[in-house]
């Protein structure tokens, strides 16, 4: 071999084994100094014409977008879900259309409350959020690892968000604050018991279920209306950490949660979550003893129909540019689905999309993690990081010259409506009584921890007027949950009781 070959063939090899490319600036341009600023000798200023450093310091200070509102502190994955039969006397939804009939996937879990950088062992619900990029476009169910919600309208949930996340003084999380506002709402007492109990705390992401909370609506061809709620059941098991457990957690690794994801998935033990749905027909829904498109209560005794099962088996390869910047909503519906009208999800129908327009952008759309897998054909047009690739002049519809057709089965369906417009709670609440129904399901280990964790908190209210409202809800739940924790927070019983009993 020649010297001139040699010095080709050792060049060659460099480049490849370390993956040697030439540093560009955004423009494609090469770098010829990545060290060192450009100056007016040697001990002069820097100059203004060093583009390079401009641009790295302009795009490293324009890094951060702004966290999400809530759940902010959040993991994910891709995945994959296969229907487990043909459910199209149920639905048109295409993931359900035939046996084996398999839907690419990725998931969001987070935190709710606590910002971005937070622990994930601090008690909260959990995000459970499923992006289906099905062949009729992208599909969101994006729920909770509880089965229920605090409140059940949507006019609630900023004032809520404010009580529970930090004082606007001190930057600080505070029972005293959470506990006021929930004093005035009962409703939230179901939901309260179920996230002071260790479903709050879990162990894993892998190790619990998910719930899509609200009912909504599942259509078939010839229209026929049936409300549904789905809920994944892990495959791994229910797995909470016990208050004991909480403090080791948080001494060890406080992010263990996406660190059980990443290294469970890296290791190929894929986690599986079965998804079932519970189905009401119209008329069954009105029967029931409690309003059904109520989001603090659960459908009891609806027998559930397992309609798939999901497998996480990949983990991004940017945390940015998928878990970060993913985008899931509750608009984000396709043919065969279509909200209920649970008050609180037609908030939510409202509100995901219009948050992601500030969040990411009118384009969002269009970035590759919330992108359809399917085609996108319309005129909306523009905004700031457009990458259409437009091409026609015709960008209006009807026209002579392009048809776009519409689909007949995407309709709304049709619903009967009756009565006048109104601004009025709910009618049948029954605040409690889930509340005590969840209570007395539990262990006896559980109960005394669901004692001990809600104690904790209620125990920092200085109000007493607070304080013993709170304890009148899980009084009224029930009287052995209300009297054992009105004596671990040092209340009055009698005063509770009288409380109680007016409610
Ligand atoms: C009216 C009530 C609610 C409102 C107005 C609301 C609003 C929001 C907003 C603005 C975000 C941030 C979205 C983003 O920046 O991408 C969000 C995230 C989220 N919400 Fe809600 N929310 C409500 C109730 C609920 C309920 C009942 C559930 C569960 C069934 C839920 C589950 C989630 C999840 C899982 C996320 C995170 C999605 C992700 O991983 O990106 N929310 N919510």
């Amino acid at each position: 071999m020649s010297f001139k070959t040699s010095i080709v063939a050792v060049s060659l090899a460099l480049a490849f084994s370390a993956q040697a490319s030439t540093i560009t600036k955004d423009n494609g341009a090469y770098v010829g100094d990545n060290q060192n600023s450009i100056t007016a000798g040697e001990n002069g200023s820097v100059l203004l014409q060093d583009v390079h450093l401009i641009q790295k310091l302009q795009r490293f200070a324009r890094e951060r977008i702004p966290e999400r509102v809530v759940h902010a502190r959040g993991t994910g994955a891709h995945g994959v879900f296969v229907s487990s039969g043909d459910f199209s006397e149920l639905t048109i939804a295409d993931p359900f259309e035939g046996a084996g009939k398999e839907t690419p996937v990725f998931v969001r879990f987070s935190t709710v409350v606590h910002s971005k950088g937070s622990p994930e062992s601090l008690r909260d619900p959990r995000g459970f959020a499923t992006k289906f990029y099905t062949d009729e476009g992208n599909w969101d169910l994006v729920g909770n690892n509880l089965p229920v919600f605090f409140i059940r309208d949507a006019i609630k949930f900023p004032d809520m968000v404010h009580s529970l996340k930090p004082s606007p003084v001190t930057n600080l999380q505070d029972p005293n604050r959470f506990f006021d506002f929930f004093s005035h709402n009962p409703s939230a007492t179901h939901m309260l018991a179920q996230l002071y109990s260790n479903l709050g705390t879990p162990a894993s992401y892998r190790e619990m279920d998910g719930f899509g909370v609200h009912a909504y609506k599942w259509i078939n061809d010839q229209g026929d209306v049936k409300y549904v709620k789905f809920h994944w059941q892990s495959q791994q098991g229910i797995n909470s950490l016990r208050p004991t457990e909480l403090a080791k957690v948080q001494g060890e690794d406080f992010n263990h949660l996406t660190s059980d994801l990443y290294k469970e998935i890296e290791d190929g033990n894929f986690p599986k979550w079965d998804l079932y749905v519970k189905v009401l027909s119209p008329s069954e829904l009105v029967e029931l003893d409690y309003n059904g498109l109520d989001a603090t209560k659960i459908w009891l005794d609806v027998p559930e129909t397992k309609v798939g099962t999901m497998t996480l088996n990949k983990v991004p390869d940017n945390f940015f540019q998928e878990s970060e910047q993913s985008a899931f909503a509750p608009s984000n519906l396709i043919s065969g689905i279509e909200p209920s009208e649970d008050r609180l999800l037609q908030g939510r129908v409202f509100s995901y999309a219009d948050t992601q327009l500030y969040r990411l952008g009118a384009n969002l759309s269009q970035l590759p993690i919330n992108a359809a897998k399917s085609n996108i054909s319309n005129y909306n047009q523009d905004g700031l990081g457009n990458q259409g690739n437009t091409r026609s002049d015709i960008n209006y519809e009807p026209s002579r010259h392009v048809e776009l057709n519409e689909n007949a089965r995407s309709r709304a369906v049709e619903t009967d409506l009756a009565g006048t417009v109104q601004q009025v709670a709910i009618k049948e609440q029954r605040n409690f009584y889930q509340a005590g129904v969840f209570y007395r399901d539990l262990s006896p280990q559980d109960k005394s921890d669901l004692i001990t964790n809600l104690s904790g908190d209620l125990g920092k209210v200085k109000d007493d007027g607070i304080k013993h409202t709170m304890l009148s809800f899980f009084y009224k739940a029930d009287n052995d949950f209300g009297r054992r924790l009105t004596q671990a927070v040092n209340g009055d019983i009698d005063r509770v009781k009288i409380m109680a009993s007016s409610l």
